[in-house]
């Protein structure tokens, strides 16, 4: 008894594990152009420090309404350490560039306040 229970409880978690494993992987093949969300959702990892959708205060850069590729060429140049920076070089190595250009499309088209 206590051995089937144990092994429908195995059986469902595999289940779940193999749901959620093959969903978003085969969601993101399927396409390559970034839904809204994806951008809405990578650019909120930089609302900490440069403000909602890019409207920043007390001295940080902003970055909405920033050119789309003014903003790609600075992350390259953090990423690759030909622009100085406190911290926006370790940042922008753990973005991809397609989510970078995401993400500069994302800011780009953003009003700046
Ligand atoms: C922990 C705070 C922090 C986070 C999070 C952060 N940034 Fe920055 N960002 C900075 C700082 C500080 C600078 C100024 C350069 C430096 O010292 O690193 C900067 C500068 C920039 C610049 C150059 C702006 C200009 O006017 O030249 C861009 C572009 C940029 N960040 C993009 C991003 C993007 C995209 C994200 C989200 C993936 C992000 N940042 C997340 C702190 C942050």
């Amino acid at each position: 008894m206590k051995r089937s229970i144990v092994s429908a409880a195995l059986a469902a978690a595999g289940f779940i594990l193999a749901a959620w494993s093959s969903g978003p992987v085969q969601a993101q093949a399927a396409s390559t152009a970034a839904s809204p969300n994806q951008a809405a959702y990578l650019a909120a990892n930089c609302a900490n420090c440069h403000g909602t959708v890019g409207n920043a205060v007390g001295g940080m850069p902003g970055l909405a309404g920033l050119k789309r590729d003014y903003i790609i060429a600075q992350m390259k140049a953090f990423k690759e350490g030909t622009r100085p920076a406190t911290i926006m070089h370790q940042l922008a190595k753990g973005y991809t560039d397609e989510q970078i250009a995401v993400m500069a499309d994302y800011f780009s088209r953003q009003k700046a306040n």
